[in-house]
């Protein structure tokens, strides 16, 4: 076996945009600030993802931000530059280059099936950019650019890492180098990984919601905050105090979900402390564990973001340390394809 194949190591990415939300940081972020801990992790911007649906001198200017701001909530939510590179993926050149040949490994068939393809390009798909329909092959080169083994992702990225093994694979196969790329692995963890809209238990919290009451941003002040939780839809019963009694009330479960995600207890124990009590006075205690939990936070991010010239330092620092592992790996990919060196 190689060393590749024994040898854990995290990848993760988010795509830049202006407003991340409490889905974003229970979900994604909390997980990836764990996991630096237990595994090598390296932490992708993922810059060249956000120009497949919109391109353009308008688009251009807000991705500049945006890439900038999530740098910052990422680093605001605890990851740790030194420990785990952080950098966008534009920086590091190997990414666009392995899926070029991934473009060639991948089967249209395979492509076909992506589910978030068909939703993302709707009625007309013959205007879809062709950036979007290969769009999981970039995903694949992103995580076996590292030979990466674990990736925590969403749910709805589940297919996405499937077709990463899909093409890791045939690569393996048809270069005849059985343990060349590991087959990466989903990570899917903590009790609110999947946090829903405030306005709508059974949608996802997200950032396309014509409602922002249906979202908490990062970037919310307190009294904000406050005002959309307690607006927060509900039902008329006291909150369940078992995971039956939870059965069939999507708001219910999902401000408990939130609540256990914001203070690391258990679903059961949030249950345990209020459930029979009324959602205004849950509401309270969601409220202020919210503002104390995420005012920091976004204190953090604006403290970053007021030095631009911070952040791309620490990009760059992060895209270096990033190829240093990326350059080997597919020069070697290179050579297994026969190109001349
Ligand atoms: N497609 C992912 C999402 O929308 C983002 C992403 C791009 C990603 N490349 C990745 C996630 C590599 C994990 C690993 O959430």
């Amino acid at each position: 076996m190689t060393q590749s194949a024994n040898r854990n190591r995290v990848l993760s990415g988010m795509q830049p945009t202006n407003t991340l939300h409490l889905g974003n940081y229970l979900g994604a972020l909390k997980n990836w600030v764990r996991m630096q801990d237990a595994m090598e992790c390296l932490y992708c911007v993922v810059d060249m993802h956000a120009i497949t649906q919109d391109v353009g001198y308008a688009h251009a200017e807000s991705l500049t931000a945006a890439t900038r701001g999530v740098t910052a909530a990422y680093i605001a939510a605890g990851i740790d530059p030194k420990k785990s590179p952080i950098f966008n993926q534009s920086q590091v050149p190997e990414h666009a280059e392995l899926a070029w040949i991934f473009n060639c490994v991948a089967r249209v068939g395979w492509l076909d099936r992506m589910t978030q393809f068909k939703e993302k390009s709707g009625k007309h798909k013959e205007r879809a950019s062709v950036g979007l329909y290969t769009y999981p092959v970039l995903m694949a080169a992103d995580i076996l650019v590292y030979k990466a083994t674990h990736v925590p992702v969403g749910e709805d990225q589940k297919q996405h890492l499937e077709l990463a093994r899909d093409i890791a694979q045939k690569f393996n196969n048809d270069f005849s180098v059985p343990d060349f790329f590991p087959l990466p692995e989903p990570v899917i963890t903590g009790p609110a990984t999947r946090v829903m809209s405030l306005r709508d238990g059974t949608k996802k919290m997200s950032k396309s919601d014509e409602s922002d009451f249906s979202r908490i941003n990062l970037t919310d002040d307190a009294d904000t905050i406050a005002q959309k939780i307690r607006k927060a839809r509900t039902d008329p019963a006291p909150l369940p105090t078992s995971k039956k009694e939870m059965e069939g009330r999507p708001e219910a479960e999902n401000l408990i979900n939130i609540f256990a995600g914001l203070s690391g207890h258990s679903i059961e124990q949030v249950m345990a402390d209020y459930g029979g009590q009324s959602f205004s006075a849950f509401k309270n205690a969601l409220s202020e564990l919210a503002v104390a939990t995420l005012s920091p936070l976004a204190a953090e991010m604006r403290r970053l973001t007021g030095d631009p010239a911070e952040i791309d330092n620490i990009l760059r620092a992060g895209a270096e340390k990033a190829r240093a592992i990326a350059g080997p790996i597919v020069a070697e990919v290179k050579r297994n394809v026969g190109f001349v060196a």
